[in-house]
């Protein structure tokens, strides 16, 4: 039963009722007008208090296609944040005008303790570092759509492993699934956190390998995960400038991979994948977008009972 329950990281969701969200999203792209009044009557807050493109209009795109409207702030400033008011306060606030709040946030459990205050669910849009459940929902969502299914993929992720939340959060949900083996590709400096290799990877038994050169393992790829060097969890600007060109993914190294791989990227990128890959069939990054918003239509309808 989702109606009522917040998301706040990946894990509050099983793999049925992930299933459950990824059926219904699938629905809603073959009759999206079969769903356009499902949440007539519901508001829903985007409270954004670190920047967004994607993720604030896609929840705010998505609310409006079923039929619900929306209100909300895209940055701190324009809130009552700038006042001294806690995020406690807040919370009790607009869950008193709304039925239920995307929030992002750059501190890290900002999502927890909102939900602490609440009384309509809260959905984690990205808490620093930490999580971002509805980007592994649109990766996952994406990767069901071009590969059929969870299992058996060899998944490279590429860039900054270390910082890059939705990196973590794709591994954990895809050790879900049997017969998976990620590639990790980074700088030593950005590798993946030890908990992951030790806590996820080596506890689910999947298969892991770390490499510097992305030209060594691309041919081995199913799915191509490129990231961000995340400039603002940098505490040197000197090693961001060393670091944040680590990758780029161009047509020459696009060449080396196989016909059925595809590349996805949580985007925003900034130089890590050459424009002229766009076009490539391969190229999944810009559908991966719409699945998002498809997927957060579904995560509102079941988690305002709507459905
Ligand atoms: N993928 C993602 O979270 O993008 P935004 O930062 O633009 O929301």
């Amino acid at each position: 039963m989702l109606a009522g329950r917040h998301l706040l990281e990946p894990a509050d969701l099983t793999v049925e009722e992930m299933e459950e969200i990824f059926s219904l999203a699938e629905k809603i792209i073959v009759d999206p007008s079969a769903f356009s009044e499902v949440c007539h009557g519901k508001i829903l807050a985007t409270l954004f208090f670190e920047p967004s493109t994607r993720t604030r209009l896609s929840f705010e795109s998505a609310m409006l296609r079923l039929g619900g409207k929306t209100l909300g702030f895209a940055e701190a400033s324009s809130s009552s944040a700038t006042k001294g008011e806690s995020l406690a306060d807040t919370i009790r606030v607009v869950s008193s005008y709304t039925d239920i709040i995307a929030m992002r946030n750059p501190k890290e459990g900002a999502a927890v303790l909102a939900s602490k205050y609440s009384s309509v669910p809260i959905i984690n849009a990205g808490d620093g570092g930490h999580h971002h459940p509805t980007q592994t929902l649109t990766d996952l969502l994406t990767i069901r759509a071009y590969k059929g299914g969870f299992s058996g993929l060899t998944i490279g992720v590429c860039g900054d492993l270390k910082f890059g939340r939705t990196v973590h959060s794709l591994a954990k949900a895809m050790s879900r699934y049997p017969d998976n083996k990620f590639v990790l590709i980074s700088p030593k400096e950005l590798q993946i956190p030890e908990y992951i290799t030790e806590q996820v990877f080596k506890k689910s038994g999947v298969e892991f390998v770390e490499e510097e050169r992305l030209e060594n393992v691309i041919g081995d790829l199913d799915v191509l995960y490129m990231t961000r060097v995340q400039k603002e969890r940098f505490f040197n600007e000197q090693d961001y400038i060393r670091l944040k060109d680590s990758y780029i993914l161009d047509k020459q190294k696009m060449k080396n991979a196989k016909p059925s791989m595809i590349v996805l990227h949580p985007l925003p990128r900034v130089n890590e994948i050459s424009p002229e890959v766009d076009d490539d069939p391969r190229a999944a990054y810009f559908k991966q977008v719409k699945y998002g918003m498809f997927v957060r239509m579904a995560l509102m309808a079941k988690l305002t009972g709507s459905i």
